[in-house]
C-alpha cells in the first residue's frame, strides 16, 4: 500500500470537519468538500473556532494552528477532490440512498489506489462496499462526537476488506492520536449496538414515568460516571440520528428488543431533535 497522504473528507458537517480538522493536526493535506461555498466556509469557520479554543486551552500554539489551517483546501465538487486523494473519508447524512450516489462518484474519479472509508454510524460497511468496484479497498472508520476530543476510532470491516488496508488504517487511526479498535460488520458494530440500547431504555424510564430527565441522568452520571447521562448524549447525538439506529438495529436483527422507544418516535416527530433543534429531553437556548 502506498504511503497515505492526501485527505479527501466528503461533508463538512459536526462528523467531516471534526475529521478535517483531527487529519490537518496529524499533518496530513485535507481536501473538505460541502455542497456549497457557503456551507464550505462555514465548515472552515468551525475548525477554526475550535482549533481557537485549543489554542486558549495551551493545548497547541498559534503556529500548529495556522498550520493546521493551512493544510485544508475547501470544494464544492467531488471529482476535483478525490482526484489526487490516497484516503476519502465519506461523513455525509445518513441516508444509504445519497450515500450510494456519493460513493459512486468518488469510486469512478479518485485514483484505482485509493482506500474508500465511511463514518456511518450504523449502516452495513458490506452493503456501502458492494456500490463500489472496490470492496476490498473499503472500511468503516467511525468517530465520535466531538472529534477532536474522543479518543476512539472504530475500525469496522466489510466482508471483502482486505487485511492490509485494515492494517493502513488502524495505523493513520493511531498517527491521529486515536485509539483503533476493530470489529467485524454487523449492525450497529460494536459501539451503537451498546450505546443505543441504554438510551432507549432511558427513554422508557421518562416514557412509563419511573423519572424525569434530570433524574435518569444524575443516576448515569453520579452513579456510573458517566461524562453525560443518556438523554443529554442523546440531545447531543440527535434524537432523530438515535431513531435510525435503533431502526437499523431492530430491522437488522429482528429482535424486539431494539424496538425504539414510542416518546422517542413522538419527540423526532415533533422535531424535538436535541441540541440541533434548541429542544430535545432539555432546552438549549444557544
Ligand atoms: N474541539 C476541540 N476541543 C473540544 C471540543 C471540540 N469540538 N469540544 C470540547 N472540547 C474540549 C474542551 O476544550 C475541553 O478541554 P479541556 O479538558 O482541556 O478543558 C474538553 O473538551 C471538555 O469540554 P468542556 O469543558 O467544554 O465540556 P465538558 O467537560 O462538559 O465535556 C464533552 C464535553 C467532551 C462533550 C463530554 O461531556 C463528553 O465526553 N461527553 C460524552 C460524549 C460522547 O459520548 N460522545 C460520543 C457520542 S456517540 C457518537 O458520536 C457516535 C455516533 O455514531 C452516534
Amino acid at each position: 500500500m502506498s504511503e497515505i497522504k492526501n485527505i479527501t473528507v466528503i461533508g463538512g458537517g459536526t462528523m467531516g470537519n471534526g475529521i478535517a480538522h483531527v487529519f490537518a493536526m496529524s499533518g496530513y493535506h485535507v481536501d473538505l468538500v460541502e455542497t456549497s461555498r457557503e456551507l464550505a466556509d462555514k465548515a472552515l469557520a468551525i475548525i477554526d473556532k475550535n482549533l481557537t479554543r485549543m489554542v486558549s486551552k495551551e493545548k497547541i500554539s498559534e503556529g500548529e494552528k495556522s498550520s493546521a489551517l493551512e493544510k485544508i483546501r475547501t470544494h464544492i465538487d467531488i471529482p476535483g477532490a478525490v482526484a489526487h486523494a490516497d484516503l476519502v473519508i465519506e461523513a455525509v447524512p445518513e441516508i444509504f440512498e445519497l450515500k450510494k450516489k456519493i460513493l459512486g462518484l468518488v469510486d469512478r474519479n479518485a485514483p484505482l489506489t485509493a482506500i474508500l472509508a465511511t463514518n456511518t454510524s450504523s449502516i452495513s460497511i458490506t452493503k456501502l462496499a458492494s456500490v463500489t468496484s472496490r470492496p476490498d479497498k473499503f472500511i468503516g472508520m467511525h468517530f465520535f462526537n466531538p472529534v477532536p476530543v474522543m479518543k476512539l476510532v472504530e475500525v469496522i470491516n466489510g466482508l471483502k476488506t482486505s487485511p492490509e488496508v485494515t492494517k493502513t488504517i488502524m495505523s493513520i487511526s493511531e498517527r491521529l492520536g486515536k485509539v483503533p479498535v476493530e470489529a467485524n460488520d454487523s449492525p450497529g458494530f460494536v459501539s451503537n449496538r451498546v450505546l443505543m440500547p441504554m438510551i432507549n431504555e432511558a427513554i422508557c424510564c421518562v416514557y412509563e414515568g419511573v423519572a424525569t430527565p434530570e433524574a435518569v441522568d444524575q443516576v448515569m452520571k453520579l452513579g456510573m460516571a458517566h461524562p453525560m447521562g443518556p438523554l443529554r448524549l442523546a440531545d447531543f447525538i440527535g434524537l432523530d440520528v438515535c431513531l435510525d439506529i435503533l431502526h437499523v438495529l431492530y430491522d437488522g436483527f429482528k429482535d424486539p428488543k431494539y424496538r425504539p422507544c414510542p416518546l422517542l418516535v413522538k419527540m423526532v416527530d415533533a422535531g424535538k431533535l436535541g441540541d440541533k433543534a434548541g429542544e430535545g429531553f432539555f432546552e438549549y437556548k444557544n
